[in-house]
């Protein structure tokens, strides 16, 4: 099949993997989601016990880890040593370690490098992250940042797994906060993505309009 890359990054709750995985099935494409794969090591770091400001020890835990995840639409499910860690790495132990753990550059480079493999070997993808466009695929095909206001984020996530509306939107403002000042691959926008503010925009609105620019690319 002809290749296709399209990279769609942008802070927590901005409505990513819904808009990521409705638009990669009306493509027949692959979908990857590079924040399960932080999740996942996140998972195991923990079950290991290493103290997480341990960079050195976290990056063991890291290269040690036989990480899967599926990007087929047949699933998309995620294994750490065999075993599933699907609801593991939604929980909220892991989410209030994930930004610190995904800070940690030499987990970044492992990632990164495994996510380029995939990639490369997908023909059509479409990528989920904070750093697809500016770091994992730089020549993407298509590159979106996506963006809603802080309200309809928190909404949107205490929708989804029935939590508190206010901690919600502290909880992602902590993430944005650390994902966006980390040292190495922060959030940030590809000076050649297409921004979508989607405060007011149905998930079938945004994917009508990225299958537009991507017709209309090139
Ligand atoms: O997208 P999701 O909320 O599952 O990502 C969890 C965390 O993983 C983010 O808050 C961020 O710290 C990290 N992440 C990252 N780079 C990516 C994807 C996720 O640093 N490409």
């Amino acid at each position: 099949a002809e290749r296709c890359v399209v990279a769609v990054d942008g802070p927590s709750g901005s409505g990513k993997s819904t808009v990521s995985r409705r638009l990669a099935t009306s493509l027949g494409a692959r979908y990857l989601d590079t924040g399960a794969m932080y999740r996942a090591i996140t998972w195991a770091v923990l079950r290991s016990g290493v103290d997480l400001t341990d960079a050195q020890a976290v990056a063991k835990v890291a290269g040690e880890v036989d990480l899967c995840i599926g990007t087929d639409p047949a699933g998309y499910g995620v294994t750490a040593d065999g075993v599933s860690v699907e609801a593991e790495i939604r929980g909220p132990e892991v989410t209030a370690a994930v930004s610190a753990v995904a800070a940690v550059p030499a987990v970044r480079a492992l990632l990164v490098a495994r996510q380029q493999e995939m990639i490369t070997n997908a023909g059509r993808i479409v990528v989920e992250g904070r750093d697809i466009g500016s770091v994992v695929a730089p020549d993407a095909d298509l590159k979106v940042y996506l963006t809603a206001s802080a309200a309809a984020r928190a909404a949107r996530r205490s929708a989804e797994d029935a939590s508190d509306v206010a901690a919600t939107a502290a909880d992602l403002a902590r993430r944005d906060r650390l994902d966006s000042t980390r040292k190495a691959d922060p959030l940030a926008q590809a000076p050649d993505a297409v921004e979508l503010d989607t405060t007011e925009l149905g998930i079938d609105e945004v994917v009508a309009r990225l299958r537009e620019l991507l017709a209309d690319r090139g």
